[in-house]
């Protein structure tokens, strides 16, 4: 990727983890479009980034088709072309499983897979139609590769983005668009503010008591990694083109274990018979058959 002069559209650009973003790919010389549906993080993004016209602050809720339509004119009138996308914005509940309603399902589910949806529907095109080769990086989190209890909503839906990037990739790299999932872990951000921005049709949710015991507890963010830090990361993945854009090496023994576990879960016996052999060898590069 060659990024001076470029541009880059930021779900969720205005804090945390996409401010992150959009400082780094700034730094590489990108124009940055920073899409976000909290007014006070734009005028507050806006400042720290302090970018002039490079960086363009967009008001826009992922969950809304058309409204993500027009962002993306009113980018490409801007700056005349969008190259990287990145599918960011997200929010999260977290608890029990049971205690899950429709709403939050939904709430979560819109923003962080169906906001992504809308990204690659409304963008992708976009990025084909100039030819000029792009790149996209769906913000998943390290919940998507080991799993915890407790986050099944979020991590459902960050598993998802994950394997919309790995299935999009094959596809579309011969096109000149590449495709990454960042799986961070920890990060200082204002996520556990999401609920701000929550509709009101939505707001019916079964963990205010989980919400009010998890606001009571510890807070160990000065532990976490910067938004700094990992926007230099997710530079770097795409710089170097990767698939998985991994941080925190805390998660390593996780990550082994899960591919360990699903590689020793896969029969090995196959049927004896050459044409199913040779289909499928073909089909999932099976170097055994
Ligand atoms: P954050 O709350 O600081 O930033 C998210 C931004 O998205 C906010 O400015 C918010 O206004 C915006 N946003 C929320 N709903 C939106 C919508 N419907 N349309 C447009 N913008 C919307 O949170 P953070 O932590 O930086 O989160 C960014 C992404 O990183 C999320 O997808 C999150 O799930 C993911 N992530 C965060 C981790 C963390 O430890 N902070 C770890 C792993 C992944």
């Amino acid at each position: 990727q060659n990024l001076p002069g470029k541009t880059a559209f930021i779900t969720g650009g205005a804090s945390g983890i996409g401010l992150g973003i959009a400082k780094a790919l700034l730094g590489a010389g990108m124009n940055v479009v920073i899409a976000d549906i909290r007014d006070d993080h734009l005028a507050a993004a806006e400042a720290e980034l302090a970018g002039g016209e490079r960086v363009l602050p967009l008001k826009l809720d992922v969950t809304d088709r058309a409204a993500y339509a027009a962002a993306a004119d009113a980018a490409e009138a801007k700056f005349g072309k969008i190259h990287i996308l990145c599918n960011n914005a997200g929010v999260a509940v977290v608890g029990p499983t049971e205690l899950a309603t429709f709403a939050d399902w939904d709430w979560v589910m819109g923003v962080n897979l169906g906001g992504t949806i809308n990204g690659i529907v409304t963008v992708l095109p976009r990025i084909l139609a100039h030819g000029e080769g792009g790149h996209i990086v769906n913000t998943a989190s390290m919940s998507a590769l080991v799993p915890v209890g407790g986050t099944t909503i979020y991590s459902s839906g960050k598993a998802a983005v994950t394997a919309m990037m790995e299935c999009m990739r094959p596809e579309l790299e011969a096109r000149g668009v590449i495709c990454s999932a960042f799986c961070p872990g920890a990060v200082q951000s204002n996520i556990a503010e999401a609920g701000k921005t929550r509709p009101a049709d939505l707001a019916e949710t079964g963990y205010a008591e989980a919400d009010k015991r998890r606001a009571s507890g510890g807070n160990f963010m000065h532990l976490y990694q910067t938004k700094e830090d990992v926007g230099q990361r997710v530079l770097e993945g795409i710089l170097n083109d990767e698939l998985y854009i991994l941080t925190h090496s805390e998660f390593l023994t996780g990550v082994r274990e899960r591919g360990e576990a699903t590689t020793a879960a896969v029969q090995t016996h196959l049927p004896e018979n050459d044409e199913y052999k040779q289909t499928f060898a073909m089909l999932f590069r099976n170097p055994a058959i």
